[in-house]
């Protein structure tokens, strides 16, 4: 069984990851979306909410499960058999950190590979700091999350939280 994992913070999910997902699912026999710590980040929903909203957002996709890991990606990895970490890359600037990160993930764990998924051109801007942005501030984010989670991610932002 080929199993791949797809890490990030999610916080939250959007449709741009959702793409990547659902295309990775036709790759693999297992797809394991993987919620991690990214130390540079303070998310704004707890890995509870984080992996109900990916769990709900994904449920129409048979061959994927959603965790959570409170360590090193690679570890992870090797721990759950997997031969692959799948990322979507957006644009020139995503590269470098990219590119870094997967050296150093290799490093620690040379028995897998890090596979680039090209975003879909419609969600090249998306990310989910763009998200918290336009909601905050009382804008339209039906384009940018999964329906599913859509009225969850509007009653946090009219708590004005
Ligand atoms: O969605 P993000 O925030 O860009 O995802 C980054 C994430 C969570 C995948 C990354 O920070 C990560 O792998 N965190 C776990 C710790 C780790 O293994 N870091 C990479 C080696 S330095």
């Amino acid at each position: 069984m080929r199993i791949a994992v797809c890490p990030g913070s999610f916080d939250p999910v959007t449709k741009g990851h959702i793409n990547v997902i659902q295309r990775a699912a036709k790759q693999f026999d297992r797809i394991i979306v993987v919620v991690l710590t990214n130390p540079n980040k303070t998310p704004m929903f707890s890995v509870e909410q984080r992996m109900d909203f990916l769990r709900r957002s994904t449920a129409h996709i048979e061959n994927v499960e959603v965790d959570y890991y409170g360590g090193l990606l690679a570890e992870y990895v090797r721990e759950k058999g997997a031969c692959a970490i799948i990322k979507g890359l957006r644009a020139v600037s995503d590269f470098e950190y990219e590119f870094q990160q997967a050296l150093t993930n290799k490093k620690i764990n040379p028995n897998m590979e890090t596979l680039f998924l090209i975003t879909s051109s419609e969600y090249m801007y998306l990310s989910s700091s763009i998200v918290k942005q336009v909601a905050q501030f009382g804008g339209d984010i039906s384009d940018f999350v999964p329906e599913a989670i859509l009225p969850d991610i509007r009653a946090r932002f009219s708590k004005g939280e």
